[in-house]
């Protein structure tokens, strides 16, 4: 047998293997994942399960995860192609920014690469803090809030993809204007106001940069649980779990 027969054969008996555990078990979406476009304020119709059990671990149709899963392993088998966090990583190394500057960029949008999309600055926070220092957590959280407001001594004006995605008249919240007025306040702004000259807003496509280039950034930076990102009891293990194991039923 060739080398790329039997490559395909094995891929067809993990599949055969993947589609088996689907049918044993009923596969649930969260509520958060389908409210928008399911009414969840009406009596819903009941999930057919009858004879299967409910998934309580991985999820047969994602790559499993490490026992002990690292940073990386989430970068890789969990988010989505994670090119604009890398491309800002690279340009705030390019600009000379501080090691902490250069993690905060490379894990900025890990919220709404990896976990919730709305309000993604304040999710990428929470995940990360118990494990960066609070510079880089603090950097993340209100970037969210700082990338709507220009600064001039930064060089850092209103992005205009944004005029283009959320019109010309968006105001992005109460909630959102305070939380710039405090940032402004903060002995940690710079920080999250280098965040955003360096959040790329225009993706090029040709530069193509791997995580491998900031193993050694991660290493010195992220302190990694020694029993896995999740597994860890710390503040944020659940979330980590939760994008491990996303459709556990309870
Ligand atoms: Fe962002
Ligand atoms: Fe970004």
């Amino acid at each position: 047998m060739s080398p790329a027969t039997a490559m395909l054969e094995k891929a067809e008996v993990a599949d055969l293997a993947a589609a088996r555990e689907m049918d044993r078990y009923a596969i649930v979406k969260s509520h958060l994942y389908t409210s928008g476009e399911v009414d969840h304020t009406k009596p819903q119709p009941r999930d057919d399960a009858k004879g299967k059990l409910r998934l309580m671990g991985h999820d047969p149709r994602l790559p499993k995860m490490p026992e002990k899963p690292r940073l990386v392993d989430f970068f890789k088998l969990r988010f989505g192609p994670c090119v604009h966090m890398l491309q800002s990583a690279r340009l705030a190394q390019k600009n000379g920014c501080s090691e902490k500057i250069v993690l905060a960029c490379l894990l900025h949008d890990v919220g709404n690469n990896g976990f919730i999309r709305a309000d993604h600055g304040y999710w990428g926070a929470q995940l990360v803090e118990p494990y960066v220092d609070e510079e880089v957590t603090f950097a993340i959280r209100y970037h969210q809030a700082l990338r709507f407001f220009a600064d001039e001594k930064y060089g850092y004006s209103y992005p205009e993809s944004y005029t283009r995605m959320f019109g010309k008249e968006f105001d992005p919240g109460a909630h959102i204007h305070r939380a710039h007025e405090h940032a402004k306040k903060h002995k940690y702004y710079e920080a999250a106001r280098l965040l955003t000259v360096n959040d790329l807003y225009a993706f090029d496509p040709s530069v193509h940069v791997e995580l491998e280039e900031f193993t050694d950034v991660i290493g010195r930076n992220f302190r990694q649980p020694a029993e896995g990102l999740g597994f860890d009891d710390s503040a944020s293990a659940h979330m980590w779990r939760t994008i491990n194991w996303p459709t556990r039923y309870l």
